[in-house]
């Protein structure tokens, strides 16, 4: 089964997976690969200074090669970071502002200008620090990076008739290097007004599309290329080839960087920073901060103690899973407190969801403050911090966060503890890929997201009680376990009952009733940043609905939201 798919400025930014095929709307297969063998022998030659480059940097230390994406504030800008990673290149995102030798300081083997929304010729725009051309790296312009480069270097700039967005057609004049293994003809995406009309002196102009009479640019003797669309959406089918020519060939980046290739790395750099001392770990159950568990388990072994505070809040056998994992599977050390009673009694009589919030967050930190003090000894706190984090906190360079709004309860900042963030540089299907690799159930690793306050914020606008809650989790467990069954657990980002305080009349048998509204909310997403709601097919919501009617009695009816974040929300409150 599958999910009908709308078409949504949203879908339009969906990461799609793999590198283009010579397939699809490409020419002739034949011809492009006896071109393609063409451009190989040609790029080898001119390329060996550049793995000549690469091979001295990798060697130096530890850090893998890094190619550094100068984020101008573009909508894709993560994407690239990521697609680099595809191709086997660690990449570093950093904002515009950054100046040259904090670029330089990462000893990166490229440096890629990322697309952005202002016009060159907006009076206070992000600007280019010519500098950055003389990095003695090669540079790529995207979009907006190759206005700054064509700009700053002597081409015209303009701002142009009409804009060019969505799907074009490029027509490559001369490959270069940077176009090496495309063909003539190919579609791509572009998102733009301001349109380079003439390359700068001593450019190659490789090609044009429907409305960009310069659509790529390069100069090898520079080692500055550019182009108009952007590679990493999957409307680009060639998009993926063109990074690569830049990062294996023109970078000479040896391709051997994965997540997986993390591992090694970090239980390294855990030992080293850990030393013999002891490291105590919040566990939610989520795949963020169990994957950092198991990672610095594998590290240090039973130095490190997790502590799983089971707030009674956590959907059906979540609790019991979580803890049967990590104690039977992956043998480590853990406290599993069992809190319902309390956060019950915390929670009685509180409606507004703040409050809420506040009462299990301020419980969870109570709870996890009297279990650190009764191992004594306690240094290092883990912590499951992801890139996203690190990069919406501002803290690109190096500062260290503590994730407040979307962790276990939120943990204070003044907790005196140092900060061990082994996931820190990941996104977070590398985070899916690490744990795959250190052997973590598939359950655990593509677990959706769930928030830190659980089931306590899909009771809504009313009191969170025993009862509330067991029917909430029957309706869950029915939802989850028919998604599953259609294979869709996977498709959507996250997939959740609701339970809002009113009841609904009936009639099952002769019998008038009055039950609970049971409110299923599915989504699609990216990040959680938008949304949008998930087509489910009808069968499987009858299904669902004639599912939680029938074996839960004091349902009585059962509603879709069909809303979009914007203008809803994910959560209900
Ligand atoms: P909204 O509802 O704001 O949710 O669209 C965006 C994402 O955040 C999660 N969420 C929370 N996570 N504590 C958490 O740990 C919270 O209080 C909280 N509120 C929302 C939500 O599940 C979605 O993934």
């Amino acid at each position: 089964m599958s999910l009908t798919r709308w078409a949504t400025s949203k879908a339009q930014s969906a990461p799609v997976a793999g590198v283009p095929s010579i397939a699809g709307d490409a020419p002739g297969t034949r011809e492009l690969r006896a071109e393609a063998e063409l451009d190989e022998h040609a790029v080898s030659a001119a390329g060996e200074d550049a793995h000549e480059r690469a091979r001295t940097h990798s060697s130096e230390g530890l850090q893998p090669q890094n190619v550094v994406v100068l984020d101008y504030g573009g909508q894709y800008s993560q994407l690239i970071a990521r697609r680099v990673r595809e191709c086997g290149v660690f990449s570093t995102l950093l904002p515009y502002h950054v100046g040259p030798e904090e670029v330089a300081r990462l000893h990166p083997i490229g440096l890629i200008l990322s697309g952005g929304p202002a016009s060159v010729y907006d009076d206070g725009a992000p600007s280019l620090d010519p500098r950055l051309l003389d990095l003695g790296i090669p540079v790529l312009g995207i979009c907006y990076g190759m206005q700054l480069v064509a700009r700053g270097l002597g081409g015209t700039v303009e701002s142009a008739e009409v804009g060019e967005y969505g799907r074009s057609q490029l027509t490559v004049h001369d490959r270069g290097r940077l176009l090496a293994r495309t063909p003539t003809e190919q579609a791509c995406w572009m998102s733009h007004r301001d349109t380079v009309f003439k390359a700068p002196p001593g450019f190659e102009a490789l090609a044009s599309s429907t409305a960009s009479p310069v659509a790529a640019i390069e100069s090898e003797q520079r080692q500055i290329y550019g182009i108009q669309f952007h590679p990493e959406v999957v409307h680009t089918p060639y998009g993926q080839q063109v990074l690569k020519n830049f990062l294996l060939d023109i970078c000479g980046a040896d391709g051997t960087w994965s997540a997986r290739s993390v591992i090694d790395d970090q239980i390294e750099k855990i030992r080293i920073q850990v030393g013999d001392g002891r490291a105590i770990c919040a566990l939610s159950g989520g795949v963020d901060s169990s994957v950092a568990a198991v990672l610095v388990h594998r590290a240090i072994g039973d130095q490190l103690t997790c502590v799983f505070v089971d707030h009674g809040l956590m959907r059906k056998n979540e609790a019991d899973q979580v803890i049967a994992a990590f104690t039977d599977y992956f043998h480590v050390p853990l406290v599993a407190v069992d809190a319902e009673d309390r956060y019950l009694a915390a929670l009685k009589g509180v409606t507004d969801p703040e409050q809420k919030r506040k009462i299990i967050g301020g419980q969870f930190i109570r709870i996890f403050e009297e279990e650190a003090e009764k191992l004594e000894g306690v240094k290092f706190l883990v912590q499951g911090t992801l890139y996203s984090d690190v990069i919406e906190s501002g803290g690109g360079t190096g500062t260290a966060t503590i994730k407040s709004h979307h962790n276990v309860g939120g943990l204070p900042d003044d907790l005196e503890f140092e900060l061990v963030e082994p996931l820190r540089a990941l996104f977070k299907d590398e985070v899916r890929a690490v744990g795959a690799e250190l052997g973590m159930p598939e359950r655990m690793v593509w677990r959706q997201p769930f928030p830190g306050p659980g089931l306590g914020i899909r009771i809504v606008g009313g009191e969170v009680t025993k009862e509330k809650l067991d029917v909430l989790r029957e309706a869950d467990a029915i939802l989850q376990d028919e998604i599953r069954k259609a294979g869709l657990y996977r498709e959507l980002w996250q997939s959740f009952c609701v339970l809002p305080d009113i009841r609904a009349v009936g009639v099952q048998g002769d019998a008038r009733t009055y039950g609970h509204v049971i409110g299923i909310r599915a989504v699609t997403s990216d990040d959680a940043m938008t949304a949008d709601w998930a087509r489910l097919p009808y069968d499987l919501l009858e299904q669902i609905a004639s599912r939680m009617i029938n074996q839960i009695r004091s349902v009585g009816r059962v509603v879709l939201d069909i809303t979009s974040k914007p203008p809803g929300t994910i959560e209900w409150e």
